[in-house]
């Protein structure tokens, strides 16, 4: 799914040294590429700001990678915002963070209509703030009836929560004699995940340089190719993505069985 091709040659002009868009095969774009996005707070000490110019930094290079991803015909982007282990930093962060998620999706709602983006989110949104919940009930309203890239805002989101809310939900079916416990399969239990419907993640980005998942998607990245970078998000471009999808058709994927 390439949508237009001038406006995704528009979208590259001028590349760096070291990258272009020459350089990926737009036939073998991931159809879900999932960022973790990390690094805010370095990035900011790293410039003697506070950790919330950062986080500010960084939803500007969240929109610059939903923009190049929608040109190169990506199909879903996910991208881990606030996980349920980051209720633990202090207050103030965690208002700051939800105080901007939400402005922001009200901000970015032209946005996401002109470039046709679906809105969802993965996560417990039942445990945030009312006026924080509700904008983000309207935002969803709002972006109703798009049908270009799904953008999947994991916002108190955690793996193993999911895991287990998804078992939950099976055992009450079974309990309630609307399926055998037999049917319990890898496809009814991803059918009860947040990404329910959503093909599972080719490509996960992690910036900062950290190597672990901090709790994402475990069910889902069973397959996927992974690509971590030092760059702190805030400093990640459409440049960025393409080293990482460079990097992804670079790879020989087995899947358990014999190269091709
Ligand atoms: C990622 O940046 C954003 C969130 C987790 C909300 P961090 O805030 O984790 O930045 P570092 O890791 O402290 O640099
Ligand atoms: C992971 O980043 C969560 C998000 C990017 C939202 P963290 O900064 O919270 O991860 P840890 O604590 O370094 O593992
Ligand atoms: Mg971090």
């Amino acid at each position: 799914m390439v949508p237009d091709p001038e406006a995704l040659r528009a979208h590259f002009a001028e590349p760096p040294a070291d990258i272009a868009l020459e350089d990926i095969e737009l036939e073998g774009v991931p159809r879900h590429i999932s960022c973790i996005m990390d690094g805010n707070g370095r990035w900011a000490t790293a410039r003697g700001l506070s950790r919330g110019e950062g986080h500010k930094a960084g939803i500007v290079s969240l929109q610059e990678v939903i923009t190049a991803a929608v040109r190169l015909g990506v199909e879903v982007l996910s991208a881990y915002a606030f996980s349920t282990e980051n209720w633990s930093r202090p207050k103030a962060e965690v208002n700051l963070l939800m105080r901007l998620f939400a402005k922001t999706f009200l901000e970015e709602l032209p946005l996401l209509r002109r470039e046709n983006v679906r809105v969802v989110f993965l996560g417990d949104l039942s445990a945030l703030p009312s006026a924080i919940r509700e904008t983000f009930e309207y935002g969803l309203a709002e972006c109703e009836g798009h049908t270009g890239m799904v953008l999947a805002l994991a916002v108190n989101y955690g793996a193993r929560a999911e895991i287990a809310r998804a078992a939950r939900a099976l055992a009450l079916e079974v309990a309630a004699g609307e399926r055998d416990a037999g049917s319990v399969t890898e496809d009814a239990l991803a059918a009860h995940l947040y990404t329910a419907g959503l093909p599972d993640p080719e490509l996960v980005i992690r910036t900062s340089g950290e190597l672990r998942l901090s709790n994402y998607l475990l069910w889902q990245v069973a397959y996927a190719e992974f690509y971590i970078t030092d760059t702190y998000w805030p400093d990640f471009d459409r440049w960025d993505l393409l080293r990482a999808i460079a990097s992804f058709q670079g790879r020989d994927r087995r899947f358990g069985g014999l190269s091709a």
